[in-house]
């Protein structure tokens, strides 16, 4: 079957292992084929094609985490990514680590990941939402606990992630401050109901729910926006993981810094939910048939994005 996958690792040209191509496709005992619809790329996508979690020996490992699509059944499906996996340090991976991932035209995956689409959310919409938009939920729903929070700020607001926590905090009806490094993406912010802010930019007022992806860049603005008992909510460092943090306004303000990883199947059925009844609705910055997947990979890269990059059948 055609796929996209990583043929070499290659730390500083990451594009540059990627082939689009034919790979065998084989279902585990237990498992089901799933015919992939759509599927959305991830910086994970990125860290893989440079070698970060996986390992050489693990080649040629197709890409993708995220995939809506039909299972044998004939039914309308999304792929909660997450599987349970003994090898794994962390007692999980996730699809394109250990297992072949959702970037082809089949994916294989346990039953009980599999969770029915509802109406009037496309396969597209519902490819964005597994990995970005879980992340962004679980962040800040669960480990950020914003039913508590007043105000929320999201750094870095043009990536996959970040753009879904806006729409997600605004949908909680919380006030959202975003920062963004680019103008035009500030803009944008701003139409989904965010406050956009230069980075490092002063805030009217101090936040409860701090969304960090960026990392070193901006963790000491993150840190100085905090509330006191806020809550400083990590999933990633694009910018750098070697942020400094004063531990002094980490007591005296008795900050809580917290790692966040993927969510539950069930956040990711309450998000379709959400998306169901019009409550949120994916951002999607550009849709390519899969045959063009390695243009796709080239504006992810870019970072000139604003929103997911999704991949068609
Ligand atoms: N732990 C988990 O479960 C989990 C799940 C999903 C993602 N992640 C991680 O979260 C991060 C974001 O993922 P994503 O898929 O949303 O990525 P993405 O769509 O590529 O977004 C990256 C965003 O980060 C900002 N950024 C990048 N470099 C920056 C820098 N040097 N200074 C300031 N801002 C910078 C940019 O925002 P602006 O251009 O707007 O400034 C950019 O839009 C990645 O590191 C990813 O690995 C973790």
């Amino acid at each position: 079957m055609r796929a996209a996958y990583v043929s070499s690792l290659q730390p500083d040209a990451p594009l540059s292992g990627l082939t689009v191509g034919e790979l065998p496709f084989s279902v585990p005992d237990g498992w089901v084929p799933v015919a992939v619809r759509a599927s959305s790329l991830n910086q994970h996508d990125i860290w893989s094609l440079r070698g970060v979690g996986l390992p050489a020996d693990r080649l040629p490992m197709i890409l993708g985490c995220d995939a809506a699509g039909v299972d044998p059944d004939g039914r309308a499906v999304l792929v909660y990514p997450v599987v349970q996996d003994k090898a794994d340090p962390r007692g999980y991976s996730l699809f394109s680590e250990r297992h072949p991932g959702t970037l082809a035209e089949q994916v294989a995956a346990p039953r009980e990941n599999l969770l029915p689409i509802p109406d009037g959310v496309s396969f597209a919409e519902a490819a964005c939402l597994p990995t970005a938009w879980l992340t962004a939920y679980h962040m800040l729903v669960t480990r950020g606990r914003a039913a508590d929070a007043g105000a929320i700020l999201v750094q870095g607001a043009g990536g996959g992630v970040a753009t879904a926590a806006v729409a997600i905090g605004v949908a909680l009806g919380k006030k959202v401050y975003a920062t963004s490094r680019e103008q035009w993406k500030r803009d944008r912010i701003s139409e989904l109901g965010a406050v956009a802010v230069e980075p490092g930019g002063r805030l009217p007022e101090r936040v409860d729910v701090v969304i960090e992806s960026v990392g070193e860049p901006t963790f000491e603005h993150s840190m100085k926006c905090a509330a006191p008992g806020a809550r400083i909510v990590v999933c990633g460092a694009t910018g750098g993981h070697l942020a400094r943090v004063d531990l002094r306004r980490v007591f005296a303000m008795q900050l809580e810094i917290l790692g966040s990883s993927m969510g539950t199947p069930g956040e990711l059925g309450e998000l379709l939910e959400m998306c169901a009844s019009g409550r949120i609705r994916p951002v999607i910055d550009s849709r390519y048939p899969f045959a063009e997947a390695a243009k796709a990979f080239a504006r992810l890269s870019s970072g000139e994005l604003f929103g997911k990059v999704v991949l068609e059948h």
